[in-house]
Parts: C-alpha cells; sequence; structure tokens
C-alpha cells in the first residue's frame, strides 16, 4: 500500500463486537474487520463484549463505590491504544442500550479517556440498511467525549447470507470495499501519530 505511512507500521488498535449474541453477525463482520487492519500492519487486540458490560448506570453507586475497575480496565485500554474498531447492531435504529451504558460508563473518567483516539465504525445487519442509521447515533456520544470518528463507516446489510463458509465476505466488491476503507483509516491513523 503505496501510501502507508511508515508509522501507520505500528498503530494499535482494540477491537470488539457490541453484541453478546454466540452467532453475532457484528462479531463475523469485526473478524473481517481485524484481518483488514492486520494487512495494513496495525496491531489489533480483540476483545469480546462480555468483558465491557457494567451494571445498569447508577450515580449513587457512582459516589458511594467510585468507578467499577472493569470500567477503569476498559478506560486503560483505551488510553494505551490509537483507536477501536467497533462493530455494532443498530437496535430500534440506534444505539444497542448495553453499548450506550458501556459508553455512559467510560465518559465518568476524567479526563476522557477516549480524548484524541480514533474509531472506525461498522455494523452488520439482516436488514437492507445494514445498521447505518444506529452508527449515525452511535457516533454522536463517543464524539462528545473528544473521539475522532473516522468519517467513513462500513455497515454490511442482508449480513446472514453474506459470509462463506471461512467467514470471509461472499462479495468480491463488499471485500475490496471493507480493505480500502480500513487502508484510509489506518493511514489516516498513522499520518496522525506521525
Ligand atoms: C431490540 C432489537 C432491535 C432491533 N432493531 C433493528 C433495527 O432498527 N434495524 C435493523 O436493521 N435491525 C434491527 N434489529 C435486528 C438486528 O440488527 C439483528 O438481530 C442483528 O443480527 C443483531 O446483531 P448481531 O447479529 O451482531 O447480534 C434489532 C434487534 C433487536 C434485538
Amino acid at each position: 500500500m503505496a501510501d502507508a505511512a511508515p508509522a501507520a507500521r505500528s498503530i494499535k488498535l482494540i477491537a470488539f463486537a457490541a453484541s453478546l449474541r454466540r452467532d453475532s453477525l457484528n462479531r463475523l463482520l469485526l473478524a473481517q474487520a481485524v484481518l483488514a487492519a492486520r494487512a495494513e500492519g496495525a496491531t489489533v487486540e480483540v476483545h469480546d463484549f462480555r468483558e465491557f458490560i457494567f451494571p445498569a448506570y447508577d450515580g449513587d453507586m457512582q459516589a458511594s463505590a467510585g468507578i467499577p475497575e472493569p470500567v477503569q480496565h476498559l478506560g486503560r485500554l483505551v488510553t494505551a491504544s490509537d483507536g477501536l474498531l467497533l462493530s455494532s447492531p443498530e437496535y430500534n435504529y440506534s444505539v444497542p442500550g448495553n453499548l450506550k451504558n458501556t459508553i455512559d460508563w467510560l465518559s465518568r473518567i476524567r479526563p476522557y479517556v477516549v480524548q484524541d483516539r480514533w474509531a472506525l465504525l461498522l455494523s452488520a445487519s439482516n436488514g437492507r440498511v445494514g445498521g447505518n442509521r444506529g452508527l449515525w447515533h452511535l457516533r454522536v456520544p463517543l464524539e462528545s467525549m473528544g473521539m475522532m470518528i473516522f468519517p467513513d463507516m462500513f455497515s454490511l446489510a442482508l449480513a446472514a447470507e453474506a459470509f462463506a463458509e471461512d467467514g470471509t465476505l461472499r462479495d468480491a466488491a463488499l471485500r475490496d470495499r471493507l480493505g480500502a476503507v480500513m487502508h484510509r483509516f489506518v493511514s489516516a491513523v498513522g499520518r496522525a501519530r506521525a
């Protein structure tokens, strides 16, 4: 990839799919995104969303017991990274409640742990819009905390039929588009770091 700056070789990303479902389509998409990011030279650490499921946010709990250690752990992961690959389902045209709760807890750590970190948002849905409406909602709380949300996003429509047995995307045009989006994302993060 000609314009991948040397700094892009060392960028460090964390990745997770915001679904608890065993057969999550978003987890399948995330796996392809991770392969694409690694092909661009990024180091990617994949996490299970269960690690980031916290009790329902309760200001009294925070006041009496502080920010729970698992939230602090996620904060440290984000701080130690250059950014995030996040594939999220769309629930009712918006952000799944579990994920919003994770973000709300994370937002209680100051300074914001996502400040100046980058994110590439992806979504998969068996619908025809691929969950893209939810990603527009997801940008808002992350940007409110100073995260750099990459302008391009990747939404996979009709996702239940989209994957081959080996987990790859059947459609070569979609594979190419995912690779191209990832190339631009990793290059941009690398340039920002340089
Ligand atoms: C509460 C709920 C709301 C949903 N709302 C939408 C929606 O607005 N748009 C959509 O495309 N799919 C919607 N779906 C379907 C999900 O996109 C679908 O279940 C998807 O497979 C979930 O992602 P996962 O496979 O990674 O778990 C909804 C599912 C649930 C459980």
